[in-house]
């Protein structure tokens, strides 16, 4: 549909100011009834358009559904050519970027979908992805040479979206080890990131960050996510905007891998400094203080016996030492 996908590139590179049926009909030569239809259509597929009389068209502020063209007008030419995808409904993103990304998908590529009817979360978990509430997305990277410290994408990813929120959001969020994001004390987005190997050299081929943001509350969350689970709830925030500058943050950083400076603002974002954890040795919980956050990424902290150890995977819960030994999150 390629009259109704200009239409809606003009409309949302030209958001908030009104743009009228002869302006529109002149940049796409086409006649101002086939304009009129392209709006229609667009209405009909859930846009909220504002037409007025003498003045023209122009995207509702309030409209933010995902679509290809408001993602790409907010690319960085770098980047717009990196094919995208958007999904109305989808089992999970990082699922179907795995399959696109076997099938020699594009470094670059992105994926989205309004909703996820059976998103993936870390160690298996479920990730609850309502229709309209949040941005949920993949993005595949093709490494050309093999990566040494793979974990660093993790962090990578985890730096630009807090960038992308600072930036478009005006909120500051917070890095909870490895990479979930907080705000106001409550997760609002958490990462899924997935290595597709190579059988016969056992070399990383294809890398897929799976991303997904609360972005408004909602009253229908499961029980168990009900204290934990928090949202951006920014009233006019464009998703298609956000997901545009996060996936630009995670090229740029993707190509610059060694440079330091990620994991200094990592560690500028992490709240875990200082931080009382807890967190499984085999079938043994473990009580600790954060001491710091190594140059690849990787957990410091002190046993409560004085053992300096170094944490660079799994799940840590922060909590209180006055709390040792009582197997108990009392914070997040
Ligand atoms: C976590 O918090 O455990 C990670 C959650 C990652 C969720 C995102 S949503 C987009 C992508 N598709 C998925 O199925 N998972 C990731």
């Amino acid at each position: 549909m390629p009259t109704k996908n200009d239409v809606l590139s003009i409309l949302e590179n030209e958001r908030g100011r009104f743009v009228s049926g002869q302006e529109l009909a002149e940049a796409l030569h086409l006649s101002r009834t086939a304009v009129w239809k392209a709006v229609k259509n667009l209405e009909e597929d859930g846009h909220r358009i504002l037409a007025i009389k003498n003045r023209g068209y122009m995207l509702d502020e309030r409209s933010d559904m995902l679509s290809e063209e408001g993602i790409r007008v907010h690319m960085p030419d770098r980047y717009i050519d990196c094919p995208i995808y958007v999904f109305d409904t989808t089992d999970s993103t990082n699922t179907e970027a795995k399959k696109l990304a076997l099938d020699n998908a594009a470094h670059g590529t992105m994926l989205l979908a309004e909703e996820q009817t059976a998103g993936r979360g870390r160690s298996g978990k479920s990730f609850f992805s309502p229709r309209e509430a949040g941005l949920y997305m993949s993005i595949i990277l093709k490494p050309d040479l093999g990566i040494s410290d793979p974990q660093l994408i993790t962090i990578a990813a985890a730096v630009s979206v807090c960038e992308a929120i600072e930036k478009i959001a005006g909120l500051r969020p917070q890095i909870k080890w490895v990479n979930d994001i907080y705000l106001n004390g409550k997760k609002i987005c958490g990462i899924l990131t997935e290595a597709i190997t190579d059988l016969e050299s056992g070399g990383i081929e294809s890398i897929v960050v799976g991303i997904g943001i609360n972005c408004i509350e909602t009253n229908s969350l499961p029980d168990d996510l009900r204290d934990i689970a928090g949202a951006l709830g920014k009233d006019g925030l464009s998703r298609n905007h956000l997901a545009a500058e996060i996936a630009a943050g995670v090229l740029d950083s993707f190509n610059n891998l060694e440079n330091r400076e990620i994991i200094d603002e990592y560690r500028k974002r992490s709240l875990m400094y200082g931080r009382d954890i807890s967190f499984l040795r085999g079938d043994e919980r473990l009580f600790a203080t954060v001491t710091g956050i190594n140059d690849i990424g990787n957990l410091q902290a002190r046993l409560k016996s004085g053992e300096e150890i170094v944490l660079s995977s799994g799940e840590v819960s922060i909590g209180s030492l006055k709390n040792l030994g009582v197997e108990k999150n009392d914070e997040e």
